[in-house]
Formats: C-alpha cells, sequence, structure tokens
C-alpha cells in the first residue's frame, strides 16, 4: 500500500491590472458575454471567452432552460462554438467571469466538472495547454496553466482502447 499526493499549481492576481493586456482583454470579452447570459432561473451570470492560436476570440455564456437540466454552462457553449467554428486550431485560453443581480460574487468562480472535461478534450486534441484565467465578478484572479491541473485523473481516450 502506498498513499501518493498530486499537487497543483496556480497564480493568483490582486485585481486585473496585474494581468497582461491580452488576459486583461480576454475576461473583459467574458464579462461582456456574461452581461448576455439567459440565467432567470439561477440569476449566475457567467460569461466565458476563448482565445484561439490564430487571435480569434469566441466567447458564450450560460443558456438556462424551464426544464433546468437542459441548461449549458458558458464554458461549453464557448468552446463547442469555437470547436465548430475553427475544428484545426488550438485553444490557446479561456477566461470566465460570473456576476449575480441578488448577491455579489467576490471569488473567482470555479468551472463545473463536466466542462473541465469537456474543456480537456481540446488540450488532448491539439496536444497543447489551454490556460484558464477565473474571476468573480470583483476581486482576485486565479489562473492555473492547464485543464490537466484542474482535472486530476481525467478520462483520457487511451482508456477506450482494448488492450
Ligand atoms: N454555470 C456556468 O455557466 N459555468 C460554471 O462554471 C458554473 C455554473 C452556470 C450553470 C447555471 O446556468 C448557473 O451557472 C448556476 O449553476
Amino acid at each position: 500500500m502506498e498513499k501518493l499526493e498530486l499537487k497543483i499549481a496556480y497564480t493568483e492576481f490582486e485585481n486585473e491590472g496585474e494581468l497582461s493586456a491580452v488576459d486583461q482583454n480576454l475576461i473583459k470579452k467574458a464579462r461582456d458575454a456574461g452581461d448576455l447570459a439567459y440565467a432567470p432561473y439561477s440569476d449566475f451570470h457567467v460569461g466565458a471567452a476563448v482565445l484561439l492560436e490564430n487571435g480569434v476570440i469566441i466567447t458564450g455564456n450560460n443558456q438556462e432552460n424551464v426544464a433546468y437540466p437542459s441548461a449549458l454552462c458558458a464554458e461549453r457553449v464557448a468552446i463547442y462554438y469555437a470547436g465548430a467554428q475553427h475544428p484545426h486550431v488550438a485553444v490557446k485560453a479561456i477566461a470566465i467571469t460570473c456576476k449575480s443581480k441578488s448577491f455579489h460574487v467576490k471569488d473567482p468562480i470555479s468551472p463545473c466538472g463536466a466542462c473541465r472535461q469537456a474543456m480537456s478534450e481540446y488540450e488532448m486534441l491539439h496536444n497543447s495547454t489551454i490556460k484558464v484565467i477565473l474571476m468573480g465578478e470583483t476581486g482576485k484572479i486565479r489562473i492555473v496553466d492547464s485543464i490537466a491541473d484542474l482535472l486530476p485523473f481525467m478520462f483520457k481516450a487511451e482508456e477506450l482502447k482494448k488492450s
């Protein structure tokens, strides 16, 4: 028997001013997208902005539904649109922000497990890492250099292969 440990690395910034201009712009795009979210049931408005290797930025927001489980998170709306429109272009980064009219979101958002799995697919597909920039409505920004850090022991394609 052996007990093992797994560590992940991430960086925190006190405010947007500490970020590069590229990251600041991506956060702004995510925030603008979040303003257009359709979230009448949760009042939790999430925006995502995906930066592709060719410089194109694709944005998305959460789309809710009266049949609650039919909703889709902002991250998947954005990354699937990027995959649909630019199937051969690697994803460099994704910024994710959130806000609500009924409460103040001061901590960086933490993407759900399904979105982590969905985003990880594009790291594996293009064999390149995706930088994840997380922010609430205000406050600090958390940056993780790869989806793999957000999803240890992720399900991988080789597990489907019969030995
Ligand atoms: N949501 C996202 O869009 N992204 C996340 O990372 C977490 C949650 C959405 C789903 C739902 O519309 C609302 O936020 C509340 O869970």
